[in-house]
């Protein structure tokens, strides 16, 4: 095989995703027969203890405590952006502004202003590839359903549920952080942190809110802070949006819910569509399973359950028997951002891409719809994003 491009990334943000990033590039050679890889050139952390765990895993990396140095450093090509929401809106545009390809963590924003000046400079940036991080969608089970949509196995769909459930904050002693802060996590609170991961897959299969009736709740309304005192929690834990989906043929009911205090989940992404022809359900709770239910009139209603073969969208050294996993799920994203970047849109090796900034921008409208919402305690139509 020919020497593949090699595409230099910097890493702004060395907390938990920018040491997955790290991670993802150094097994890269999971991958097979790519003809691009990325490498990390430059990381950023304005903590410079932050960068301890980096200089011992990539020797001789450029380290920065400032951004705009490590924006101005030529040999960076793309980012990889890992802060904070309330910093996404400076940083994004500088990013895109200093003319490096961005990969961003979600939401884009604090909020849906915030959003709209980073879709603002992106416009502004044809050649940039400007991709939202969310690898869930990447999972075997996740994908097999997605395609079964595609090929409209189910028949008519009626009925979606989406969600992306945590159970860490269920402890009350759990210290604050900048999570559960609205100058740093926005009031969309757990909407904004975890929402990308209950709408991707809706949204790409094409299914949107319509209008929408938020339930939102704070149940842990203290934690303790830096020094044991407690301080308020400001931030939303838990969302139930119940939508309406306009499609072609059938007007039907979708729930999203994202939940930092679902008991028993430490991190389950999952969804379940109900069909006329084929009902399935898949959560990364049970990587290998996805139960499905085929159907024809007056047929028996059994449910299946099939362990799905580790089947990526990009080959792998892994065997089938294997079990997928959150750090292949990122592996697996990041190729998509690169082989986008290295061959356009049409020229990628298969078809499912990371989150658009047109995906994004719904999730923001959805995300302050919800707001309206549980403000107005009504139904609200969704605005345009
Ligand atoms: N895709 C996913 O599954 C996933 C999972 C968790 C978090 N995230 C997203 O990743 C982003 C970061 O979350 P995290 O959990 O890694 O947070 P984190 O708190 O672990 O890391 C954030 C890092 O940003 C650094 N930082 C703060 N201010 C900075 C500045 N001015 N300059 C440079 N660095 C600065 C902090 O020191 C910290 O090391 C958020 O957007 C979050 O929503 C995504």
């Amino acid at each position: 095989m020919s020497t593949p491009r090699i595409i230099n990334f910097g890493v702004i943000g060395c907390g938990l995703m920018g040491r997955e990033f790290v991670s993802a590039a150094a097994r890269w050679h999971h991958l097979l027969d790519l003809d691009f890889q990325p490498r990390i050139v430059a990381v950023c952390d304005a903590n410079p203890a932050a960068l301890t765990w980096f200089t011992q895993a990539l020797p001789g990396v450029a380290t920065y405590t400032d951004y705009h140095e490590l924006l101005a450093d030529q040999t960076v090509e793309a980012v990889y952006c890992a802060v904070p929401h309330n910093l996404h809106r400076d940083f994004y545009i500088d990013i895109l502004r200093a003319g490096k390809h961005l990969l961003g963590e979600k939401p884009f924003g604090i909020d849906h202003a915030a959003f709209l000046d980073i879709a603002a400079e992106i416009d502004q940036h044809p050649d940039l590839l400007v991709r939202c991080s969310s690898e869930y969608p990447f999972f075997p089970g996740a994908l097999l359903l997605a395609q079964w949509a595609q090929q409209g196995r189910f028949g008519r769909v009626f009925e979606v549920e989406s969600g992306y459930w945590h159970c860490s904050d269920l402890n009350p002693k759990k210290p604050i952080n900048w999570k559960r802060r609205i100058a740093t996590c926005g009031e969309y609170g757990c909407m904004g942190d975890l929402g990308m991961h209950a709408l991707h897959l809706p949204l790409r299969l094409g299914w949107h809110p319509h209008t929408l009736r938020a339930l939102l709740s704070k149940i842990v309304t203290e934690r303790p802070g830096p020094d044991g005192t407690m301080v308020p929690c400001e931030t939303w834990d838990n969302a139930i949006l119940a939508c309406d989906v306009v499609s072609a043929d059938l007007t039907f009911p979708m729930t999203l819910s994202t939940k930092r205090i679902a008991p028993g989940h430490q991190s389950s992404m999952f969804i379940r569509i109900q069909g006329t022809e084929c009902s399935a359900e898949f959560t990364t709770k049970y990587p290998k399973q996805v139960r499905y239910l085929p159907y024809s009139a007056g047929g028996e209603q059994a449910w299946h359950e099939l362990d799905v073969p580790f089947r990526s969208a990009y080959p792998t050294i892994t065997g089938e028997i294997f079990e997928f996993g959150f750090t292949d799920a990122l592996l697996q994203m990041w190729a998509a951002f690169c082989d986008e970047l290295a061959h356009g849109r049409a020229g990628m090796r298969q078809p499912f891409g990371c989150v658009t900034p047109e995906e994004v921008g719904e999730c923001h409208a959805i995300f302050t719809a919800a707001l309206q919402s549980q403000r107005q305690v009504a139904t609200v139509p969704q605005a345009a994003s």
